[in-house]
């Protein structure tokens, strides 16, 4: 296990009701701010009336950055800082799934910031300061309501980047789980392979003596497993829910990652798939999970897939470490098609191989040389066509 240093501040309010302990906790940073949010499910599902009045009862003025896409583009961070500058706002809370709460940590960045908002996300040693970021939480997905990171696409430039500063951790963050009871089956379904993929990307490492990282990211994969589809037939079960939702926290807030020496390499690959054809980020993950996992197999991989095989998916440890390894791959992508009901191929989705090797040329080169096997960007045009 290497060095680390332990800091994961976010104040975390989690469960039914806990939304009344934001107010007071954001009086404390200032009473003017910015609300972020996506297509308008939070007016449907009466969340909006819920925190304008939240925000009423607190004195917290504020003015709104409505329509945040899916892939949150870089045009919504331009104008939501341009409304934050115009109003001297203090604050941005972000109202949503992992896209509001990504878009309103690159407000909040470039509501300081005199140049174009686009600069901070390819270059964040430009950020020097930051609006206090809260969140409210509507999908368990992304992990952003409780990490630094954020993901901002530019469609014009096919371009699709992961960054940002420990300034952009979310203050406070209300989990409530049953604001998830609307999130629809195949969102639902995208966040589990979000969350699993999140730690997979962390499991699969080679740091040695992380044991204890390795069995927590063990019952996170499992809790994914056990109650993705319970979510997926009872939208409304409040366990599953709650749940899943502390397990994306939990995936991705450094809790896992701190103690190893950690290059993610098929978030890298599947941001491209996203930047191209603006497809669910959960749901190319799914695609290309079981596929990088067979690229990767081989003597000096092939022990920690027993690890996996054995501890996650309860294969018997009692046969040949190869058969064990495939047999996890097969209940990965069972899990995720069948069982999750997800798309199983690129060319389900209307992608082609009409891009590969530009996509594959863009993947960030760490990604590739310091992940968990060394890749070029040849074998990751194989690994998508494993995907058609
Ligand atoms: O836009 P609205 O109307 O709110 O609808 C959203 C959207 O259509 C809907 N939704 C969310 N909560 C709902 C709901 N519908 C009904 N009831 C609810 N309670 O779900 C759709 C997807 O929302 P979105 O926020 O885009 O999903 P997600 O949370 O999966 O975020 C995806 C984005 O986060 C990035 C992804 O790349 C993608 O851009 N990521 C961010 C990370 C981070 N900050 O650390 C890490 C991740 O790996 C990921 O890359
Ligand atoms: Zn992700």
């Amino acid at each position: 296990m290497l060095n680390f240093d332990y800091h994961i501040p976010t104040k975390i309010f989690f469960g039914k009701g806990q939304l009344a302990k934001l107010g007071p906790e954001m009086k404390k940073y200032g009473d003017s701010v910015l609300l972020v949010y996506g297509g308008g499910s939070i007016k449907r599902t009466g969340l909006y009336d819920q925190v304008v009045e939240m925000l009423r009862q607190n004195g917290i003025s504020w003015q709104e950055l409505p329509g945040v896409d899916p892939n949150p583009r870089v045009e919504s961070v331009r104008a939501g800082a341009a409304i934050c500058k115009e109003h001297s706002l203090q604050m941005v809370l972000a109202v949503g799934g992992g896209s509001s709460i990504d878009c309103a940590k690159y407000v909040a960045a470039a509501a300081h910031y005199d140049g174009d908002a686009w600069d901070l996300c390819i270059d964040k040693s430009k950020i020097k300061q930051v609006l206090p970021v809260f969140s409210v939480l509507t999908l368990s997905a992304t992990g952003s309501e409780m990490d630094c990171g954020g993901v901002i696409t530019n469609l014009a430039t096919y371009e699709k980047i992961g960054g940002g500063v420990a300034d952009q951790r979310p203050k406070a963050s209300v989990l409530d789980p049953s604001y998830t009871f609307t999130v629809p089956a195949s969102q639902t379904a995208a966040g589990t392979a979000d969350i699993m993929s999140h730690t997979m990307e962390t499991y699969f490492n080679r740091t040695p003596g992380t044991y204890f990282q390795d069995r927590v990211a063990e019952s996170i994969l499992k809790t994914c497993i056990h109650y993705g589809p319970i979510a997926l037939r009872e939208p409304e079960n409040y366990e599953a829910r709650a749940n899943l939702m502390w397990a994306s926290s939990w995936a991705i807030n450094g809790f896992l990652s701190d103690g190893k020496a950690n290059v993610w390499t098929v978030h890298p690959i599947e941001h491209e798939l996203s930047a191209f054809y603006d497809i669910t980020h959960g749901v190319g993950l799914a695609i290309l999970t079981p596929r990088w996992m067979r690229h990767v197999l081989n003597e000096d991989t092939v022990s920690k897939f027993v690890d996996f095989g054995v501890n996650v998916w309860g294969i018997s440890a009692d046969q040949a470490p190869y058969d064990i390894a495939n047999q996890a791959i097969e209940r990965t992508e069972a899990f995720f098609f069948e069982e999750m009901k997800m798309p199983s191929t690129l060319t389900q989705l209307g992608i082609g191989d009409e891009n590969f090797e530009r996509m594959a040329k863009k993947v960030r080169k760490t990604a590739l040389e310091d992940g968990f096997v060394k890749l070029t960007w040849q074998d990751v045009v194989e690994i998508y066509k494993a995907c058609l």
